[in-house]
């Protein structure tokens, strides 16, 4: 990981007080996970950090995405099978996270 890179990770601190630390992501998350992270921290430089977002943000975006009212190449794709229950379970699971915003080293 670049200098930058790993500047940005640790700018983004994660805890996760709402779930144990051995918590698995839902299974509905396990591809998002490539791109954002076990627990929301983007791990690709294009995909946004996702942990820590408001449950209800997060569900109205995939909603969003899965029905066409927002669209990107690869989200569109992403959300396109989600049912409402995975949705609810991913969105439990990103927003359980709590995030600390600190200035870069
Ligand atoms: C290949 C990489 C990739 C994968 C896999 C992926 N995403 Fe994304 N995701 C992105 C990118 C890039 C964006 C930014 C979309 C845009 O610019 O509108 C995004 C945006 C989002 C957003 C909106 C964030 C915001 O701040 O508005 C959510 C929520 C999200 N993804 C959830 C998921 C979930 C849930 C999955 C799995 C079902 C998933 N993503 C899989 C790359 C990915």
């Amino acid at each position: 990981m670049s200098r930058a890179a790993r500047a940005f990770v640790a700018a983004v601190m994660v805890a996760g007080p709402a779930v144990a630390a051995d918590a698995q992501p839902p299974r509905a998350a396990t591809p998002c996970t490539a791109c954002h992270g076990p627990k929301g921290v983007a791990t690709m430089p294009d995909a946004p950090h996702i942990a820590g977002q408001p449950r209800a943000y997060l569900v109205e975006q995939l909603k969003a995405f899965r029905s066409g009212r927002r669209t990107h190449e690869v989200m569109t794709f992403m959300a396109k099978n989600l049912s409402d229950a995975d949705i609810q379970e991913i969105a439990d699971w990103y927003s359980s996270f709590e995030i600390e915003v600190k200035p870069r080293p």
